[in-house]
């Protein structure tokens, strides 16, 4: 996973990492849930809401189309209260209920969560590479497993406690329908998969998260800051990758002044990176002359980030 504030390379180094991956013979999917569908703009394909699409040998990108998601997230919920309840037709005041919570930033959040955890859950890949939204929602990402668990936890042994209640006034009515088993299931179903996403998550064997940061004062500072968040919720850094350092040759060419006085600059907050992350700092990416699309220019960042 990368992560950073926006704009600093994220989807950029995502894509490199991938490139460099599959070129290794690994078989992986670079994927994001942002809506401002910059994968498609990288890999200059439109890949928007259509599932995993083939960029290469080995490589594969996807970008999830959250509205898509809450609809197919909603008709699921209804599915399941008909099913649960035997329901023909869902009463009104539940159906303005799902309406209404689609309205809901979290029920966006919930229904990425879903996504995500389903294209993790299914392992059909060796690698798989979140380009990660801006870090606030990713914080709320890791932040929501955590609530989810507790309440859930809460929830579940409820209904286990009611569960013996149940039983004995069934068994008073002569009566064996135990409909709240399936509710029970599907709690516990739900709570399955969030700590499975959250095992993921915060499990350093198998996940690297890396800061992505640029030699400038405030994204310094706002770095520090999210990575002790991230601590806090126990996500494992695996490093910090620098983007956009001005080539060391320009320092011994002719170069106007301006372009100097941004050298002496970047010197020194390269400087501060190396006195405040030290050897978490992994790679050094230059500022090359051009926008990164496409795969030549991919290959090029993926050589000076892995290679
Ligand atoms: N090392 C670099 N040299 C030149 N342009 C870069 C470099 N890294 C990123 N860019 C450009 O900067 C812009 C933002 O990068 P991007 O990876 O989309 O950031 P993020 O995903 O973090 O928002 C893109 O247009 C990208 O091509
Ligand atoms: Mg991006």
């Amino acid at each position: 996973m990368f992560g950073g504030k926006g704009g600093l390379g994220k989807t950029t180094f995502s894509a490199a990492m991938g490139y460099w991956l599959a070129q290794q013979g690994h078989k992986v999917l670079v994927f994001s849930v942002d809506p401002q569908a910059s994968l498609s703009d990288i890999f200059q394909q439109d890949l928007f809401g259509k599932g995993p699409v083939q960029i290469m040998d080995n490589l594969f990108a996807q970008e999830i189309d959250a509205d898509q998601r809450v609809k197919a997230y909603q008709d699921e919920i209804r599915q399941k209260i008909r099913a649960m309840y035997g329901m023909k037709e869902l009463p009104e005041e539940v159906e303005s209920y799902i309406q209404a919570a689609s309205a809901e930033p979290a029920m966006e959040e919930s229904a990425i969560f879903d996504a995500v955890v389903d294209i993790v859950v299914a392992g059909e890949y060796d690698y798989y590479i979140y380009d990660l939204v801006p870090l606030g929602h990713a914080l709320y990402y890791l932040s929501m497993a955590t609530v989810y668990d507790a309440w859930i936890e809460k929830i579940t042994s409820l209904r286990e406690q009611m569960r013996e209640y149940d039983q004995v006034a069934a068994h008073l009515r002569q009566d064996s329908t135990m409909d709240e088993d399936a509710i029970l299931n599907e709690l516990l179903y739900i709570k399955d998969r969030i700590q499975a996403s959250s095992r993921i998550l915060t499990d350093s064997k198998h996940t690297a998260f890396f800061f992505v940061l640029v030699p400038e004062d405030m994204i310094i500072a706002d770095t520090l800051k999210a990575a002790e968040l991230f601590s806090r919720f126990k996500v494992p850094i695996s490093g910090y990758v620098v983007n956009r350092v001005l080539p060391e040759e320009l320092k011994t060419q002719d170069i106007p002044e301006f372009l100097r006085h941004r050298l002496d600059m970047q010197a020194r907050h390269l400087g501060r990176i190396n006195d405040t992350f030290g050897a978490q700092v992994l790679g050094r990416v230059p500022e090359l002359e051009r926008d990164v699309t496409g795969l030549t220019m991919i290959s090029r960042v993926a050589d000076y980030l892995c290679g």
